[in-house]
């Protein structure tokens, strides 16, 4: 094997879940509701009338599923942690039971030579709180911040590294403008004040963290690299707006203390003057950035409200079962802006993967995926361009360990490397597991290979 792929000493390899994904049992032991057992209960509103109550049924079946980690050879992983397992009502009482939960997990996980990557937000925020206004209420900023603060108390001399907010964007565009995802919203008015209180529980979370925690603490938000389809002043300027609103909304105010003014001109009156002691809270020194990568969009401007950009089909890619366009030179030139914009910050990239179409377990236990070994791997090298042209890319995290609830659109598109048969539970490792594997122990060096399935 060459060593034309090595990856730096120490870089982490490991697989992403996220608890409502993956857990199941949600209102086990004591656990209050989510926004998101409501919102899945709620007639019409997910795919098939799918919800996670039972899940991957990981919160009984996670002893076996560090198990199969360990035997990928994985050597971090990345979950969440219901904020209402832990808090029932997000404030107050602690729920022993929800907190034991992930103190075991996270046991298991040292003992089997895996890093966890602790994320406190993954999109389920405790019902109690949303019946309090949720992320429209200037004080989740202090609920957050306890929550952060009983979970650092209690795990934070076993997790070395913690995340504040699982994608911002996804938030707040899918939960408080277009409302597909909890708490389903639709208004233009909320939007900004979602996003802005989002990034205030992120400022007040990583205080807490300072006084009590003692490792590392970043933020994870999703980029989407926008090309525009032409020359065109039109098509530049939309380009322009819709990097502004999806990739540089979070991250300006986190690391520069000031939002993108395409902002305004997006939301117009519904983007309100901030409160400039807010910057001040927001923008807190973080010890890494976590890069969320799928696809890029070709950006064509349509005409109407600003953030309407038109996405534009690619005639010879490759596209996900999500309608998402293949293309891994997005991932390169993603982790080369970030570190262009925001300076030299310790990287990871805290997910990638693909839902492809997957034949049925074979005889003898096999998942034939060749698209998601082939997905796979043009990332990897891409995230290996990026570290040769001097990026601090220090792990990488498959979306996803297992098959699992795609938020609205149910069971009906699989990200795993791992498949799960949701009758039985039963899970077998796909090829593209397989073949993560090999390049796990190999550090990288098999993506030089050709491909073995
Ligand atoms: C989210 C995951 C989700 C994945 C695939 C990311 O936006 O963090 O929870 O399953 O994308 O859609």
């Amino acid at each position: 094997m060459t060593d034309a792929f090595a990856f730096p000493d120490g870089f982490l390899w490991g697989a992403a879940t996220a608890a409502h994904q993956i857990e199941g049992s949600p209102l086990a032991d004591g656990a209050g509701p989510s926004i998101w057992t409501r919102f899945a209960h709620t007639p019409g509103l997910t795919h098939n009338g799918d919800t996670g109550d039972v899940a991957c049924d990981h919160y009984r079946r996670w002893k076996d599923d560090v198990r199969l980690m360990r035997e990928l050879g994985l050597t971090a992983y990345r979950f969440s942690v219901s904020w209402s397992r832990v808090l029932p009502e997000g404030t107050g009482r602690v729920n022993p039971a929800g907190l034991d939960f992930y103190s075991r997990l996270v046991d298991a996980l040292l003992e089997a030579g895996i890093e966890p990557l602790l994320t406190l937000y993954h999109w389920d925020l405790p019902a109690a709180l949303d019946d309090r206004g949720g992320w429209l209420n200037r004080d989740c900023a202090g609920w957050f911040a306890e929550y952060a603060t009983v979970m650092a108390k209690a795990l934070d001399g076993r997790v070395r590294k913690w995340v504040t907010l699982n994608e911002p964007w996804v938030i707040t565009d899918g939960g408080y403008l277009h409302g597909a995802l909890a708490p389903g919203h639709r208004n233009k008015y909320e939007a900004p004040i979602a996003s802005h209180n989002l990034m205030r529980a992120h400022g007040a979370a990583v205080q807490a963290y300072r006084a009590v925690g003692r490792h590392e603490i970043g933020l994870v938000v999703n980029i989407e690299p926008k090309y525009p389809a032409s020359d065109a002043p039109e098509d530049q300027a939309a380009t322009r707006r819709a990097h502004a609103y999806m990739n540089e909304q979070y991250l300006h105010p986190a690391l520069l203390g000031h939002y993108p003014p395409e902002l305004r001109e997006i939301f117009d009156d519904a983007w309100p003057d901030w409160p400039a002691a807010d910057f001040a809270l927001i923008r807190q020194p973080l010890d890494f950035l976590g890069i969320n990568y799928y696809t890029r969009n070709v950006t064509r401007a349509d005409g109407s409200w600003p953030l309407k950009a038109g996405a534009v089909k690619q005639p010879s890619a490759t596209y996900t079962e999500t309608g998402w366009e293949v293309f891994p030179q997005g991932l390169t030139d993603t982790l080369l802006w970030v570190r262009r914009t925001y300076g030299d910050i310790p990287l990871y990239v805290t997910e990638n993967g693909a839902a492809f179409f997957d034949p049925p377990v074979a005889e003898g236990g096999r998942v034939r995926d060749p698209l998601r070994i082939d997905y796979l791997r043009r990332h990897l090298r891409a995230v290996h361009e990026a570290i040769r042209a001097g990026c601090d890319i220090r792990g990488y995290m498959v979306w996803s360990l297992l098959d699992n609830l795609e938020w609205s659109l149910g069971y009906s598109k699989r990200f795993g490397i791992v498949h799960v048969n949701y009758a039985t539970q039963q899970r077998t490792v796909k090829d593209s597991g397989r073949w993560y594997a090999n390049v796990v122990r190999s550090h990288g060096r098999a993506l030089g290979e050709p491909l073995p399935y």
